[in-house]
């Protein structure tokens, strides 16, 4: 069985890796075959490298501040000619990105079935994601199977009369990624050095971090937060700095120049070094650094949607600053809560858990909703059985 991989941004990268490197272990009945996009470029090659992932095809689509114009028709037209070239037996596509909906539209037109990994989540607010909640939906309408990380995303896809045979439930293979780090991490005392040294020559010394001194994570890229809400949301951080000089507070920053501009502007990069304060701005990290500042963190104030699913698992309260949710398990489960952009609910949410112990404990119970690690195992044992 001919399959071809189509992903190009980063965590699309990191919840795919997994699973080519699954199939690839069962290469007596797959040929597995990878494409990227490029819709990302160096956030997408710090994943394959860490995977050791070389792509038999690379679109290298990327260009400087794109937009959906840009990204979606040049993947549509260049995936013309990997699929005629390749004429897989199946397209895998991921989740919710530009990549993953011209893809899926790419084999469609070739008449090629397309497996849709993470399929399900909804908000069923068409711009909140935005774009991403439309191209779940339109991913889905086109995929013939629906690998589903949790029940719910299974009964969402059964409302949209998906016939029941063609959905399965597996788990996040992001889970699987992040336990093949932090196993990576462990098995070798160098690797943490390394990670540390990583850090540092990033821009943050980790064993700043003690029993008194506190870590606040921060990411944040979303689409419908640029403008306004970026402002409301580096203003509060702006705030939460000044009111709490004994925690630190570190964003590594997303390449996107929508997101890099207001921070700029704000705290004055350019002429402050704001190292020396609690604030830290840091270039995006590569994903095992990252997953292991995260197990460091006291907690995580992002609006990404990879990262509610791996904070809870490692025991950190996620505050989501976003008004929606396509993954309301562990706002369920207590581990998640929403705040949205405004300025005030930020700090009082943070404040709230830097200051109430209770509060604390209660969001930092270590909750899983999104897999067990085997979620790859399970997805190749489905196509062993088709
Ligand atoms: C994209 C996805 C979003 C996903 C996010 C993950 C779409 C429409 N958006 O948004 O769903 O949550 O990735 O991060 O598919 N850039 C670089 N180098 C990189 C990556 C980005 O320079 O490695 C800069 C470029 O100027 C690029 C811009 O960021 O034009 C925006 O990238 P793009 O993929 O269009 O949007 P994201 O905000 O990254
Ligand atoms: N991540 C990373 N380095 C960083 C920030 C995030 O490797 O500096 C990882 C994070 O652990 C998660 C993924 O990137 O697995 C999330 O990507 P992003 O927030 O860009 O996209 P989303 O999940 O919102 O689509």
């Amino acid at each position: 069985m001919k399959l071809l991989f189509v992903f190009g941004t980063r965590p699309e990268a990191i919840k795919m890796a997994p699973l080519v490197l699954e199939f690839k272990n069962n290469s007596a009945e797959f040929e597995t075959l990878v494409c990227v996009t490029g819709q990302h470029r160096e956030m997408l090659d710090q994943v394959l490298q860490l995977f050791e992932i070389k792509p038999d095809f690379d679109l290298d689509i990327m260009q400087t501040n794109q937009d959906l114009y840009d990204i979606t028709s040049r993947i549509l037209l260049e995936l013309r000619g990997v699929l005629n070239e390749t004429k897989p037996d199946f397209v895998f596509v991921h989740g919710d990105t530009a990549t993953s909906t011209a893809a899926a539209l790419a084999a469609f037109y070739k008449q090629i079935s397309v497996v849709h990994i993470e399929a399900g989540l909804r908000t069923y607010n068409i711009y909140s994601p935005y774009p991403e909640e439309m191209n779940r939906q339109i991913t889905g309408r086109i995929a013939s199977y629906h690998i589903a990380p949790t029940q719910l995303s299974k009964e969402n896809l059964l409302k949209e009369n998906i016939s029941e045979d063609k959905i399965f439930i597996t788990g996040n293979t992001v889970i699987d990624a992040l336990q093949w780090v932090i196993k990576k991490i462990e098995k070798n005392k160098t690797t943490e050095a390394n990670t540390i040294q990583t850090l540092n020559d990033f821009g943050y010394d980790v064993g700043r971090i003690n029993r008194d001194r506190k870590l606040v994570l921060i990411t944040g890229h979303r689409r419908e937060n640029f403008g306004s809400g970026f402002i409301s949301i580096c203003e509060a951080i702006k705030e939460l700095a000044d009111k709490y000089p004994q925690v630190d507070f570190v964003y590594p920053m997303h390449l996107n120049p929508n997101v890099r501009k207001p921070i700029n502007e704000i705290f004055e990069l350019d002429k402050n070094n704001l190292s020396n304060k609690n604030v830290f701005f840091i270039e995006p990290l590569d994903y095992l650094p990252f997953v292991y500042l995260m197990n460091k963190s006291y907690l995580v104030l992002t609006d990404s949607g990879g990262i509610q699913e791996e904070a809870p698992g490692l025991g950190k309260p996620v505050v989501v600053m976003r008004d929606t949710t396509e993954r309301p398990e562990a706002v369920d489960a207590g581990t998640v809560v929403l705040v949205g952009t405004d300025k005030q609910k930020i700090i009082n949410t943070v404040s709230n858990l830097i200051e109430s112990k209770n509060l604390y404990k209660k969001m930092a119970q270590a909750q899983n909703p999104y897999g067990d690690g085997k979620a790859c195992e399970r997805i190749v044992e489905i196509f062993k059985n088709n």
